[in-house]
C-alpha cells in the first residue's frame, strides 16, 4: 500500500517507517522536523533498504498535505503531534491548535484524496489514574492535562469520523510506555535539552551527561513504593502499526486497543534492569513525587494480542541494551541537540 506517515521523522515514527519499508509498503513522510532532524530519515532508508518520499511541512499547511497526498495514499499513519505534558499545561492553545487542528486538517485531507484507513498514535494518559491493573479498553477515561485532553478529542473526532463514513476504518493505538531504540543504533530517541521521561534520563546518567537519576517518590502503594509502568519496545510498537494497517484494510469502524507488555515495572527495578544489561551503575537518590504522576499502570494487551495477533517480544534487558546501544553510539544526533541547546 501507500502510506502516509505523519511526524515520520520522530521516534515512533522513524521505526515504524523501517518497518513498513520491510513489509514491502511505499512511504511517505511529512514532517515539519519540530521535534526531529531530516537526517534520521537518511537512516531509516539505510535501514528499510529502500527509499521513501519525505514532504517537509506542517500538517495545518493544506499546500504541504496536497503535496504528501498527490501521489495517492490508502492509508495515513498519525503521529505527528507535540507531546510534553508539562509544556502543554503552560501552551494549551498551542497543542490544541497543533495536535486537534492538525487533525481535522489531516482528516480533511484524507477525504479529499479518498484515503479510507487511519492508524492514530494515542496514549494511556487518556486512563489517568485508573481504578484497576492491567488497564482494559473500556476503562474510565480520566485526562489530567491538556495533552491528555488533545489526545481524548483527537479520539473523539475520528470516531465521528469514522461513524460518518461507512467505507472508513481507523485504529486508535494507546501506547503504554515506549522505550529503547533499533538494535542497529542508528535510530532512537533524541529528546531536546533535559529529558522528562524515565529511560532518555537513565541513559544521560549512564554517560556521565547528568551526575544521577533523581527518582519522584518511594512511598506509592506499589512493590517497592515507586511509580510502575508498562514499559515497551519501540521495535515491538513499530511492528504493531504494520499490523494495525493490515486491520484497518480489512475492517471498517474504529477499534480502540492498548499497546503494552502487560508486565509491570517499577522505576527501581527499571534502574536495575539497566545495570545488569548494560554493566554501567545508575546513581540515583529519592526525591518527592513528581505533581500529577499516578502511582502504578499497565496494559492489559489482550484486544491487540486477539485483533492484530500482536504480542511484544522484546524484554526489558533488550529494551535497556537498544537504548544505551543508540545513545552511546548513534550520538550523533544527540551531540547536535546539545550543541543547539547550550
Ligand atoms: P516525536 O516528537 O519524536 O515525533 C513526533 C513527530 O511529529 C516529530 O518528528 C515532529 O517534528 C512531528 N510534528 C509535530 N507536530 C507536527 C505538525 N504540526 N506537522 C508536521 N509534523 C509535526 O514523538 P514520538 O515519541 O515519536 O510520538 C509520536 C506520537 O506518539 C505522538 O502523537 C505522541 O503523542 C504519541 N505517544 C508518544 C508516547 C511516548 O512516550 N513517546 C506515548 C504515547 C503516545
Ligand atoms: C515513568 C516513571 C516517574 C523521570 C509520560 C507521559 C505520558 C506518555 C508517556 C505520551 C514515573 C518516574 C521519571 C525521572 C523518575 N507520553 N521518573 N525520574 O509519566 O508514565 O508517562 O510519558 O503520551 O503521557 O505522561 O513516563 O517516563 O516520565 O515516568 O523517577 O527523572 O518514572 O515518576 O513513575 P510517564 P515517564
Amino acid at each position: 500500500m501507500n502510506i502516509l506517515v505523519t511526524g515520520g521523522a520522530g521516534y515512533i515514527g522513524s521505526h515504524t517507517c523501517v518497518a513498513l519499508l520491510h513489509a514491502g509498503h511505499a512511504v511517505t513522510v511529512i514532517d515539519n522536523l519540530c521535534n526531529s532532524r531530516a537526517e534520521v530519515l537518511d537512516r531509516v532508508q539505510a535501514l528499510g533498504g529502500r527509499t521513501l518520499r519525505f514532504v517537509q511541512g506542517d500538517i495545518r499547511d493544506r499546500d504541504a498535505l496536497a503535496r504528501a497526498f498527490e501521489d495517492g495514499i490508502d492509508a495515513v499513519i498519525h503521529f505527528a503531534a507535540l507531546k510534553a505534558v508539562g509544556e502543554s499545561c503552560a501552551q494549551p492553545l498551542r497543542y490544541f491548535d497543533n495536535n486537534i487542528g492538525g487533525t481535522i486538517a489531516l482528516m480533511q485531507a484524507m477525504e479529499a484524496a479518498g484515503a479510507q484507513q487511519l492508524v492514530f498514535s494515542s496514549s494511556a494518559t487518556v486512563y489517568g489514574q485508573p481504578d484497576r491493573v492491567p488497564v482494559k479498553e473500556d476503562a474510565p477515561l480520566r485526562v489530567t492535562n491538556p495533552y491528555g485532553r488533545t489526545k481524548l478529542v483527537m479520539e473523539q473526532l475520528i470516531g465521528d469520523w469514522c461513524a460518518a463514513n461507512p467505507q472508513a476504518s481507523a485504529v486508535l493505538l494507546r501506547y503504554f510506555n515506549p522505550v529503547g531504540a533499533h538494535p542497529s543504533g542508528l535510530i532512537g530517541e533524541d529528546p531536546r535539552g533535559e529529558p522528562n521521561n524515565l529511560m532518555p534520563y537513565i541513559v544521560q546518567v549512564a554517560s556521565g551527561q547528568r551526575p544521577q537519576l533523581r527518582i519522584f517518590g518511594n512511598d506509592y502503594p506499589t512493590v517497592d513504593g515507586t511509580g510502575v509502568r508498562d514499559y515497551l519496545h519501540v521495535v515491538d510498537l513499530a511492528d504493531a502499526h504494520v499490523k494495525a494497517l493490515d486491520y484497518a484494510n480489512a475492517h471498517t469502524g474504529c477499534e480502540t486497543l492498548n499497546l503494552g507488555t502487560g508486565k509491570p515495572c517499577s522505576v527501581l527495578e527499571l534502574v536495575h534492569a539497566f545495570e545488569q544489561a548494560t554493566g554501567q551503575p545508575i546513581p540515583h537518590e529519592i526525591v518527592a513525587r513528581r505533581p500529577g504522576d499516578v502511582a502504578e499502570y499497565w496494559a492489559d494487551p489482550a484486544r491487540a494480542n486477539a485483533l492484530l495477533g500482536w504480542t511484544a517480544q522484546r524484554d526489558l534487558t533488550q529494551m535497556c541494551a537498544d537504548a544505551w546501544h543508540w545513545w552511546s553510539q548513534g550520538g550523533g544526533l544527540a551531540k547536535n541537540n546539545k550543541e543547539q541547546d547550550s
